[in-house]
């Protein structure tokens, strides 16, 4: 099948790669002339565990490309993946949706033949009867189909999601789109991955309600965390306890600073906006958004309660910069809220990230840089671990104990247990379990 994306972000090159690695034949554009440039050198972007290596030996094959010539490209295509940025618009926090319908203007002007034209990126519901409606005022003699199969890739381990996803989700009612579809998908589904057909709408309403509901799973899990503290209970063992029932899973639940990142902040107050307007509010999912919120911010207050409720001229290292591991997304990371909050009391920011330095530069003011944990704990009076990078799972916490000012380790993620790190002198704060 002959694949069009068009956008070549993380959804677009991680699914165009992942599709060229499955036989299909994928062109993936953009319309940044500088990008383009980069991956027909075999340059990738972005930092995602094993994707330089499938964009590499799959356009080495010849069936990935990548080109700026939306329309040349569109004409040959059975399938059009629109998967451009949805960000939220400033000001009402509702889905920026101009650039899906300019890919979708430009779609119609170029498609020949049947087409399908598929959303990958996160729409609101009815975006796909927008699409709709935009490519057939544009070209009333067009024959498509719109589509909406949204993306449940992982930062970090899209590559696995994309092979062994736990579902895939197609909104169509149009029977030849189904058939397409199915052609698209056969790869993975004879892996046992089952293919969901559902109305257009339904399937855009499922990104949300997915990506909401684990933002509130989080979210309950890390009050549950603060609860623990005043009882004198555990949060992991009340997670692992609560996870074993099938009904409830143990995934996320991981208490820790709060979640962050491109999808669920953004996620979470765009399906907030459409259950307004359509005058269904969802409370629970606005109360998650607030909570989650004044957590990110909670994080400084309890970072400078452990420094004895003062850090002005205190030199503070921060592990971890990235919104979680095996990324170098700063995105609505909650170090970006933490550093802020030690900064406005006075504290000297010292931090270290394996992958996020060249984003956090651009982020954050007067904060030193070093090129490991080591290096930043020289003469600091508090570690603070905010993303659980696996090069801080098994610090030398002797040798970090020589180099601090203040052995104090402030561990926001629960990597280490509060007995072994205080056996080594160490004042231990963690989140959600007895001091
Ligand atoms: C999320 C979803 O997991 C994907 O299924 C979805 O496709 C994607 O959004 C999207 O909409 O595109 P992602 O944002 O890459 O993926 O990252 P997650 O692994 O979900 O983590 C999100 C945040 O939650 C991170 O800040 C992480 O540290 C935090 N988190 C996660 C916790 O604090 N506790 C947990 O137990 C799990």
């Amino acid at each position: 099948m002959r694949l069009v994306m068009i956008g070549s972000g993380y959804v677009g090159l991680v699914s165009g790669a992942c599709f060229a690695d499955f036989g299909h034949d994928v062109v993936c554009v953009d319309v940044d002339d500088g990008k383009i440039a980069a991956l027909n050198a075999g340059k990738v972007p972005i930092f995602e565990p094993g994707l330089d290596a499938i964009v590499q030996s799959n356009a080495a094959a010849g069936r990935l490309r990548f080109t700026t010539d939306l329309a040349g490209v569109v004409r040959e295509a059975d399938v059009v993946f629109i998967a451009v940025g949805t960000p939220s618009r400033r000001g009402d926090g509702h889905a920026d949706l101009s650039y899906v319908y300019d890919a979708a203007r430009q779609i119609a002007r170029a498609a020949e033949g049947f087409t399908v034209i598929v959303t990958k990126s996160t729409v609101p519901v009815g975006t796909g009867d927008d699409v709709e409606m935009i490519i057939r005022e544009e070209n009333p003699s067009a024959d498509i189909a719109v589509v909406s199969n949204p993306e449940f890739l992982r930062e970090g381990a899209a590559i696995t999601d994309f092979k062994r996803p736990d579902r895939i989700v197609i909104g169509t009612e149009d029977p030849r789109a189904v058939g397409v579809m199915q052609e698209v998908y056969r790869p993975l589904y004879l892996n046992e991955s089952p293919l969901l057909f559902c109305e257009r709408r339904t399937s855009e309403l499922i990104k949300y309600a997915g990506n909401a509901f684990l933002a509130m799973k989080i979210t309950f899990i890390n009050e549950i965390a603060d609860l623990c503290e005043k009882v004198g209970a555990d949060v992991q063992k009340v997670a692992k306890g609560i996870g074993l029932d099938k009904r409830i899973g143990d995934k996320f639940l991981h208490a820790g600073p709060g979640y962050g990142g491109s999808c669920f902040p953004k996620d979470t107050i765009a399906l907030v906006k459409t259950a307004q307007d359509a005058e269904s509010p969802m409370r629970l999912v606005e109360t998650t958004v607030a909570i989650n919120d004044n957590r990110k911010r909670a994080m400084a207050r309890r970072i400078i309660a452990a420094c004895d409720g003062e850090v002005r001229g205190k030199t503070i290292a921060i592990l971890g910069l990235t919104f979680k591991p095996n990324t170098d997304d700063m995105r609505e990371s909650p170090a970006l809220s933490i550093i802020q909050g030690l900064q406005d009391r006075g504290a000297l920011i010292r931090a270290f990230d394996p992958e996020g330095i060249d984003a956090a530069r651009s982020m954050l003011d007067a904060v030193e840089f070093g090129t490991d944990a080591y290096e930043i704990a020289r003469d600091a009076d508090a570690l603070v671990l905010v993303t659980e990078w696996d090069e801080f799972r098994a610090l030398d916490l002797k040798r970090i104990k020589r180099l601090m000012r203040t052995p104090l380790l402030a561990d926001l993620r629960n990597v280490y247990r509060s007995a072994d790190v205080e056996r080594q002198g160490f004042r231990y704060v963690g989140v959600g379990r007895p001091e």
